[in-house]
């Protein structure tokens, strides 16, 4: 099966000149709505909301629905979380056979209590001989490229540590979130350690944590020399950060025109609108309660920001949502 990963740097390199954007994965908001959104702005990847390897160990109807996509997605990769290496080795032939997504990722980032009282995410990068059986369960049953995404650091554990442990194994590419497990999603960016990680890193290297706009985007890549960003909050009601990101990393670029302030009312609106559409077609109801979330992050920022929020929290339906905009 084809590696898409070095299909996408092989075209940075050559044609485009540019990094690799990825949308990272997002538990509770990347889901195919905000996944084909995001693709539409020009995204090169986009990550699914992690997935439980043990879920899909069990046949759960449930965990196969949510990692449901559209060919529009493409290249998609779904991200697994678990602690047990033969739920691992299933659900990856699962994934393969069933689903065919573009790739396989593994999260050990996740710091979430009751992900990590199963044992699972963030706290493997304690546990090498766990991660390595993980990672080596999943590579053995699929021929879809196999990703990592780690934290800069967990504990005593750094990201170095972790991935001189694993660099003879066949990982495409691995995601760095320059935090660490303490950390959470906030806070300053470790980009020393990405940039120490890379000859430890044979595939793709995305750098991960606080881009907010093409500048930090830029500032990131310079840093730490990866292939690619991961960008997480920044695309939270922003999905045209991706187009921004892929405008401003060519070369002949013209700075100016990628001010965030230049994206009008009309166009969040209309994305907005465009988003709760296709989040209605999917999930019907739960799809309209879910976006509540997205269009307040939408707004944020326009003047009207609060007044609109209040009328968002209460949407019931797409037409509340239409008149909301109107
Ligand atoms: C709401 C939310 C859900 C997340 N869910 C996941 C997840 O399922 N898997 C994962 O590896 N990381 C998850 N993350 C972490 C992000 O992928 C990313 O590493 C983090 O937000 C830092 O990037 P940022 O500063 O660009 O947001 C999540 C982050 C947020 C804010």
């Amino acid at each position: 099966m084809k590696n898409f990963w070095q299909k996408l740097k092989k075209l940075s390199r050559q044609g485009s000149g540019r990094a690799i954007y990825v949308l990272a994965p997002m538990a509770g908001v990347a889901d195919s709505a905000f996944r084909q959104i995001a693709k539409q702005f020009g995204a090169d990847v986009v990550y699914s909301e992690m997935v439980s390897a043990t879920a899909l160990a069990y046949n759960s109807k449930k965990t196969l629905a949510l990692m449901k996509f559209n060919k529009k997605e493409r290249p998609y990769v779904i991200q697994l979380f678990g602690s047990k290496p033969e739920h691992f080795a299933k659900a990856a032939k699962i994934i393969e056979n069933k689903i065919k997504p573009d790739g396989i990722d593994i999260n050990f980032g996740c710091p979430v209590k009751k992900v990590a009282r199963q044992g699972a995410g963030a706290v493997l990068m304690n546990n090498f001989k766990l991660a390595r059986e993980i990672i080596e369960a999943t590579i053995n049953n699929t021929k879809l490229p196999v990703s990592i995404k780690i934290r800069s650091c967990v504990g005593s554990t750094k990201a170095l540590d972790f991935l001189k442990n694993m660099v003879d194994l066949d990982i495409k590419a691995v995601m760095i979130h320059g935090r660490s497990m303490a950390q959470g999603q906030s806070g300053e960016v470790d980009w020393k350690i990405i940039k120490q990680a890379r000859p430890f890193v044979k595939g793709i290297l995305l750098a991960n944590g606080g881009v907010k706009n093409a500048e930090d985007a830029s500032e990131l890549l310079r840093k730490t020399g990866a292939d690619g960003i991961g960008i997480g909050q920044g695309a939270l009601g922003k999905p045209w950060i991706f187009s921004q990101l892929v405008r401003h990393g060519k070369p002949k670029a013209k700075r100016a025109t990628y001010n965030s302030q230049l994206i009008s009312k009309k166009m969040i609106f209309q994305t907005a609108l465009k988003h709760a559409k296709l989040a209605e077609k999917l999930k019907g109801q739960s799809g309209i309660i879910e976006m509540r979330k997205h269009l307040c992050w939408y707004v944020s920022g326009l003047p009207d920001a609060s007044v609109l929020r209040g009328k968002f929290i209460k949407a019931e339906s797409l037409n509340d949502i239409k008149k909301i905009l109107r």
